[in-house]
């Protein structure tokens, strides 16, 4: 049986910190070419290089059917119309599915299937689970006035593969439309 300190987390669900966990941090900086306004972005990024989110994960043992959890925490803001999002991935092992579950705030989840480009937007907020099927890339965005926070439960070998996003990025992209998060197809690179 393992120790109690790897059966046991606790986490924090308006600040997104879990106990003792490690933490990564994405800054404006790191999001270059997410966003689909790049002079919106290079302006902002002109004027302040803020936090737009962390994650802490919890990862008790490897291998086969073991699990492992994180808590994601997006701050409000916005880049021209497009909400403040994560860097978005596939599992490095793709058929690992996930689970995300809101905690706080209020968000939506995009999905898009690699192999046929179909993509759907879901509302991530407390009380909601967003179910991420295997062989889909997912992106979170804070689409509320308040930090979202979130859980993502993910099998071990799940693994992460975020540079087939770096160099494709999402077909699609989530902005504001009266006062409302809308998905829209991507416009072409001017
Ligand atoms: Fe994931």
């Amino acid at each position: 049986m393992q120790s109690l300190t790897s059966l046991l987390s606790t986490y924090d669900p308006l600040t997104g910190e879990i106990a003792g966990a490690s933490t990564v941090e994405r800054h404006l900086c790191d999001l270059r070419g997410c966003f689909a306004d790049s002079a919106a972005f290079e302006a902002a990024l002109a004027r302040a290089n803020p936090l737009l989110y962390s994650v802490a994960a919890v990862a008790p043992a490897q291998g086969e059917g073991e699990l492992h959890y994180g808590v994601g925490k997006i701050m409000p803001g916005k880049i021209g119309d497009e909400y403040y999002m994560t860097k978005g991935h596939l599992h490095a092992w793709r058929p690992a599915a996930e689970f995300y579950f809101g905690l706080s705030g209020e968000g939506v989840m995009l999905l898009e299937d690699e192999a046929t480009g179909e993509s759907r937007m879901l509302p991530l907020r407390p009380n909601s689970a967003v179910y991420v099927p295997g062989f889909t890339a997912h992106r979170t965005m804070n689409v509320g006035p308040t930090p979202l926070t979130y859980i993502g439960v993910y099998p071990a070998r799940a693994g992460h593969d975020y540079s087939t996003i770096a160099k494709a990025n999402f077909r699609c992209i989530v902005v504001e439309r009266d006062g409302k998060p809308v998905m829209l197809e991507r416009p072409a690179r001017t």
